[in-house]
């Protein structure tokens, strides 16, 4: 066998081999087992020979692997090319589910509201401090509350955004402000520990509940259709006084009574009532001046009622065949 004769031509094979499987088939070629160096040691029978085809062996081996890895290098490079990514391409955009949010802000644009964004991490001066909250109020427990610090936690209500607008100007003041609140509820049917509420306020000479009564009657008609009635029913919250829940007559069998309204012919909507004279003064406006009205009603549910969905987990698990519906 002549060692030189095949130490060059796999030298010359090597260097036009172009992949790693090229390499491989080589590789098979002038090593593997039934190569005609192997074959060759098997029958060695003298020290010299032994010597100079292990030393052939050993060379050639050292050439493979020079080879292989510095193709493997090339491939990387060409793979790292092509598969780069573009950090300062545009994200792709998804389509979020929505829930008819901008239908109610159109409606109050058109009433001459501003729309408010307010924080969805609020301090306990703007969740309860300034919405004359007792100390001893339950939703301050972190039994009740998703608490981010002592003082920090994730907005129960969209109510504290009354507070940062007023003290922010002065009245009068229209706005809205829809948004997330958080609560530390299971999530069932009708809860879900993270919603939407809309929050309304309006502060100015003269508010009174009649103007609160015409303002929900208008959203509601807005909403659920112009044969709509609003009543109300005495409550409390700690922010109002009267505080008051109003109901809107049912919008599926117009008052009768019907599985969605429980047979009582009115559907809730939420709180509101007249700011009370305490919230207005922490804030800096003169109770003697100005009065106001204010309402916070969950979204969430106006989406159910309307669409007659009847779970309210479906609005978040974000299946493409349910949102597209909308
Ligand atoms: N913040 C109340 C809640 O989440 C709802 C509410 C009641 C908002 C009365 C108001 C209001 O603005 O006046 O239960």
């Amino acid at each position: 066998m002549d060692v030189e004769k095949l130490e060059q031509e796999a030298a010359k094979a090597l260097e036009q081999a172009g992949s790693l499987e090229e390499i491989e088939e080589l590789r098979v070629r002038f090593l593997g087992r039934s190569s005609e160096l192997k074959l060759a040691l098997r029958e060695v029978r003298d020290r010299e020979s032994g010597i100079s085809l292990n030393a052939l062996r050993q060379s050639l081996e050292a050439a493979f692997e020079q080879r292989r890895s510095a193709l493997e290098q090339v491939e990387l490079q060409h793979k790292l090319m092509a598969e780069r990514i573009d950090v300062t391409l545009p994200g792709e955009r998804f389509s979020e589910g929505h829930l008819h949010l901008i239908e109610v802000e159109d409606i109050f644009l058109g009433l001459g509201y501003m729309i408010v964004d307010g924080r969805e991490v609020e301090t306990t001066r703007y969740n309860f401090d300034g919405l004359n909250m007792p100390p001893w109020h339950p939703t301050r427990s972190p039994g009740h509350s998703l608490f981010l610090a002592d003082q920090v936690l994730l907005r129960t209500e969209t109510s504290p955004s009354q507070i940062r607008v007023m003290e922010a100007q002065k009245p009068p003041v229209y706005m809205i402000s829809p948004g997330r609140v958080y609560r530390r509820d299971t999530p069932d049917a009708t809860h879900s520990p993270v919603f939407h509420q809309v929050e309304g306020l309006a502060v100015d000479r003269g508010i009174s509940l009649a103007d609160l009564k015409g303002t929900l009657l208008h959203l509601m008609r807005a909403l659920f259709g112009e044969k709509r009635e609003v009543r109300f029913r005495t409550h409390f919250f700690p922010f109002t006084e009267p505080s008051i829940e109003p109901d809107v007559s049912c919008h599926m069998c117009d008052g009768a009574g019907c599985p969605v309204c429980k047979h009582s012919g009115w559907i809730e909507m939420g709180g509101s009532g007249i700011v009370d004279p305490n919230v207005l003064e922490f804030v800096g406006y003169d109770p003697e001046e100005v009065s106001g009205f204010a309402f916070g009603l969950g979204l969430e549910r106006i989406a159910l009622l309307r669409h007659r969905v009847p779970d309210i987990r479906l609005l978040w698990e974000n299946d493409l065949r349910f949102s597209r519906q909308f």
